[in-house]
């Protein structure tokens, strides 16, 4: 836990012990020498949380008093014995110069994502677990000029948002009783009474999906949210499936129009092989064509190899598409460096 260089820990058992180190499950050699001591490791971390984890109910989710988050399943859902995983609360993120030098982003692209957050464009992050997409909505959030109102709304509260005027929510999960629940889709859904200038959700994975297309349909526009998806254009067919999770009838047509009026921007980032995350795609979503929905890629990262020592090789390219928006921002004064979309 003290590591820096540690993100995460997760056990199996007694004898399998795995950490993440620059974006690498590694396994340790850490043991634990009995039963007696695994019991005594998992008490003393859940008894000062006010919660117990055993046969009848052998799950718990959790956080720990540094924001880490904690999940532990005990037999008999856990089949070789119980599991515990640390996803660590990150201490500091990466910051936009940090993100340029470890080679994730150009800067071309990150002046692109500044002038879409300034100039209040509906961004939608896409990306694997574990792929940067909480870190990159955190650097899209610190482009929020800072008299804007904001609300966030968390499953497990990470975003670390500098400015002042930021009203934090964080869901609940159901008690042990299964009641008590209030849903990331409740907390959008009061969010809207907030007043908010912006509405920033962690991700987006059920039906609260069509109430933050609505707001950013209605007047919260400069909203950003992440999905969880592989590509941009999965992102569009998955934004869709959870649309649908929301139980409101309507025609996947009319889903889709209203997607193509809400969203502006997909950003997808993705892990590579050697454990790197970069930015591979900034994408517009330029309307509809009969059922289709649109979508132009402005940069891209185009990999050319791998280098000895296994390091991913490319480089990142605008595809010399100007994005269908700019106009109008430079009707409302946004002055734009047109370079950043040379090829
Ligand atoms: N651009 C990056 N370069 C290197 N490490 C990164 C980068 N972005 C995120 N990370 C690290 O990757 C891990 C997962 O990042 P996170 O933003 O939580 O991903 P996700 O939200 O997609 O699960 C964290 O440990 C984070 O510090
Ligand atoms: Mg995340």
């Amino acid at each position: 836990m003290k590591d820096e260089n540690v993100s995460d820990i997760l056990t199996i058992g007694l004898n399998k012990v795995y950490v993440e180190i620059g974006g690498k499950l590694k396994k340790t050699d850490v043991r634990f020498s009995s039963r007696e001591e695994l019991n005594k490791v998992i008490h003393s971390i859940t008894a000062p949380l006010g919660k117990k984890v055993d046969e009848s109910m052998p799950l718990l989710d959790g956080r720990l008093p540094d924001g880490s988050r904690i999940n532990v399943v005990v037999e008999p859902l856990a089949i070789d014995g119980p599991m515990i995983s640390i996803r660590k609360f990150m201490k500091k993120m990466l910051t936009p110069e940090e993100m340029i030098n470890i080679g994730s982003i150009s800067a071309g692209m990150l002046d692109f994502i500044k002038l879409c957050v300034r100039g209040r464009k509906n961004i939608i992050i896409s990306g694997g677990t574990g792929s940067g997409k909480t870190t990159l909505l955190n650097l899209c959030s610190s482009f929020i000029p800072g008299d804007e109102r904001i609300v966030t709304i968390e499953d497990a509260a990470e975003l670390r948002i500098e400015q002042a005027n930021v009203g934090r929510l964080e869901s609940r999960p159901p008690d042990v009783d299964g009641k008590g629940e209030i849903s990331i889709r409740r907390l959008v859904i009061n969010s809207l009474r907030m007043r908010p200038d912006r509405i920033i959700v962690g991700e987006c994975r059920g039906g609260e999906a069509l109430d933050m297309i609505q707001a950013m349909n209605t007047g919260h526009d400069g909203s950003l949210t992440t999905i969880h998806a592989n590509s941009p254009r999965d992102m569009l067919k998955r934004l869709e499936v959870l649309i649908m999770m929301s139980g409101l009838d309507i025609p996947s047509r009319a889903i889709r129009e209203q997607v193509a009026s809400a969203v502006d921007i997909v950003i997808q980032s993705s892990r590579l092989q050697d454990g790197s995350r970069k930015i591979i795609e900034i994408s517009e979503i330029t309307g509809m064509e009969g059922n289709v929905l649109l979508m132009a890629p402005i940069f891209k990262f185009i990999q050319s190899g791998v280098n000895s020592e296994g390091k991913v090789q490319g480089k990142f390219c605008a595809t010399g598409a100007i994005p269908v928006f700019l106009n109008a921002l430079k009707m409302q004064g946004f002055k734009v460096d047109m370079s950043m979309f040379a090829k």
